[in-house]
């Protein structure tokens, strides 16, 4: 099928695709910088004269044809979020290329940390980020989600560490070479190149089932492989809703604290925040999320950015059903309700019902792709498959999923892709029901539209009462909380208006010890109240917080609440000084926004 137009990529696949390549790199900690050779093999069509690789502060020494013979090439000149195009001009017979090129200092995608910065402290670590346009920083190939490729990689680094890729692993121990170990890696599924990953460190490997596992430094191995004792089940229980799992493994590898995301669907291997060890398996949702995405998202694949709602709304609905399987309708629900008003408040961040970018088919022209990644195609996306479940009934909702994934298996779809196949292989035969879904206008209009699911949960219900009970006047102490799960906390929290006073304050935190808590969603929740409210007894957790890990999610808030205050500015503006050399080039990107020191501070490296 011919990949649609990608405003994100430089490419033009319909000319010259690469069809799969073979990365022999070297991983230098000194000199922060990835070295070495990218073999692409290409598919041409006739009259095509050149291919177009998208690349972005990369330096490239030389490009040789299969004999060695130099070739000629042009890199234009750079943009700053698409980087710049590389055009190799190719004599009639040539189907492969091999790039020999370096990574800069401010690769994007990579970060390079210091030992200081690891839970061991011992060695240095490295770890890439592709998602969404971040892969042409490391690697020159046709960075669009639309060209697909495989890749086979041998990755030498030096000695004690070990690497690991979104890809079968052919040689799990390495091999002794004079540089230090070199590691051997296969991914024989086409994948497009945001999900081409690599992590380099002290890390050791830990079963969780027969074709399941977790990669963490030694330090965080035994809290990762409890946390995640249910990951077996949740294949299960995805394979049973979507069929057969494709890639053979599925692992996870836990990041250091400065992993700019919750998780990263990486094929064969989920990259995950360790600020989801709660320690008591509350919050391995996030787990279930990464896991689904090998079916919407790695199996079936957003053509363009602006289809990523249809990789994150699918996958956040899947999630939820896996957690229904999991944990029960009572905890699917609790979590459907905490969904539901974090979109509420994204919608509303985002500048209210009308605003375009709430629309699920967003315009991202002249843009970011990451300006897409909101609430928005998560929870607005889940929405409306619940709604779709809900309209034809869940039998025929799930026969049609499976059926979905076996007709696109293997392939990037854009958004009228997956219109045209809802109506032909679920709504075709009432087009009634299509009018009431309205689909069009949840698609290509602003806002949620009113015929969205009301979730329901008892269970929080009753914490909104004793939230309510609270602001009254009643005191902390009798609150019913020692059975509360984190997501009670949560809504309890998320239920306090925003106008308690010192001494409530006071006495939620000094009964609750708040605070000091090591859940890290709880402990944001409450972290955002009490800088609402300029509880100050609270600013130093603020601050060790935002300086010992570095997600996104967490951080955005708490920036944003920060400078809205008139105290909290220059604190902020001193805790980002800290800490933005910790952060990874995605969230320091985001939070130079927010926190105007941007432009004083040091380029980020
Ligand atoms: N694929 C995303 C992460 C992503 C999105 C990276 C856009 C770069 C650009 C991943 O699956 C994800 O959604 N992660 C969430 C967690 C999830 C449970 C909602 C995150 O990191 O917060
Ligand atoms: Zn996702």
């Amino acid at each position: 099928m011919p990949a649609p137009r990608d405003i994100h990529s430089y490419a033009r696949p319909h000319e010259t695709r690469v069809a799969s390549l073979h990365l022999d790199l070297h991983v230098e900690f000194g000199a922060r910088r990835i070295r070495g050779r990218a073999s692409l093999a290409l598919e041409r069509s006739s009259g095509a004269s050149s291919v177009v690789l998208d690349t972005r502060d990369l330096t490239i020494h030389r490009i040789t044809d299969r004999d060695g013979a130099p070739l000629v090439f042009s890199l234009g000149s750079s943009h700053p979020i698409l980087g710049a195009p590389l055009e190799v001009t190719l004599a009639p017979d040539v189907v492969e290329i091999h790039i020999d090129y370096e990574t800069g200092p401010g690769a994007a995608a990579l970060q390079w940390l210091a030992p200081a910065q690891t839970a061991s402290r011992r060695q240095p670590f490295l770890y890439s980020q592709g998602q969404a346009i971040l892969t042409r920083t490391w690697i020159p190939t046709q960075d669009s989600p639309g060209i697909r490729q495989t890749y086979t990689a041998r990755i030498t680094v030096p000695a004690g560490l070990t690497a690991v890729m979104s890809a079968e692993s052919l040689t799990p121990q390495g091999v002794a070479v004079s540089e230090g170990r070199a590691f051997e890696f296969r991914l024989t599924r086409p994948v497009p190149p945001y999900l081409m990953a690599i992590a380099v460190g002290d890390l050791v490997f830990a079963p969780l089932g027969p074709r399941s596992g977790v990669y963490a430094e030694p330090a965080t191995i035994e809290a990762a492989a409890s946390e995640f004792v249910d990951v077996e089940r949740m294949i299960a229980a995805a394979e049973q809703l979507l069929g057969p799992y494709q890639w053979g493994r599925y692992d996870v590898l836990v990041l250091p604290p400065s992993f700019p995301f919750g998780g990263m669907e990486n094929p064969l291997v989920t990259f995950a925040t360790p600020t989801i060890l709660a320690g008591d398996r509350s919050l391995v949702s996030l787990i279930a999320h990464e896991l689904a995405h090998s079916w919407s998202g790695n199996l079936v694949t957003n053509a363009t950015w602006r289809d990523f709602w249809l990789n994150e709304g699918m996958t956040t609905y899947v999630e939820s059903r896996i957690m229904e399987a999991l944990a029960g309708p009572a905890h699917a629900d609790m979590l459907h309700v905490l969904a539901r008003r974090e979109l509420i408040e994204e919608i509303r961040r985002l500048g209210g019902e009308a605003s375009p970018d709430t629309v699920l088919h967003v315009n991202l022209e002249g843009r970011d792709p990451d300006d897409g990644a909101t609430r928005i195609p998560y929870e607005k996306g889940a929405a409306l498959m619940t709604l779709l479940e809900h309209t034809v009934g869940r039998p025929r909702f799930d026969a049609y999923l499976r059926g979905y994934f076996e007709r696109h298996a293997f392939t990037s779809i854009v958004t009228d892709t997956f219109v045209d196949d809802l109506r032909h292989h679920l709504l075709a035969q009432e087009p009634a029901i299509e009018a009431r879904i309205r689909l069009d206008e949840w698609i290509h209009q602003p806002g949620l539209p009113d015929n969205a699911v009301e979730p329901q949960s008892t269970q929080l219900s009753a914490v909104s009462a004793h939230a309510k009970a609270f602001a009254a006047g009643s005191a902390a102490a009798p609150l019913p909380t020692s059975a509360w799960t984190t997501q009670e906390w949560l809504h309890f929290l998320n239920e306090l208006p925003a106008t308690l006073s010192s001494a409530q304050l006071v006495d939620l935190d000094t009964t609750f010890h708040l605070s000091s808590r090591g859940n890290s969603e709880v402990l944001f929740a409450w972290l955002r109240i009490a800088i609402g409210h300029s509880y100050r007894p609270a600013m130093p957790a603020v601050e060790r917080f935002l300086t010992s890990q570095g997600r996104r999610k967490f951080l955005r808030p708490l920036y944003e609440d920060l400078m809205a205050t008139d105290w909290g500015a220059a604190e902020a503006r001193r805790i980002y000084a800290i800490a933005r050399p910790t952060y990874h080039a995605v969230a320091v990107n985001t939070l130079d926004q927010i926190v105007n020191a941007g432009a004083k501070a040091p380029a980020h490296e």
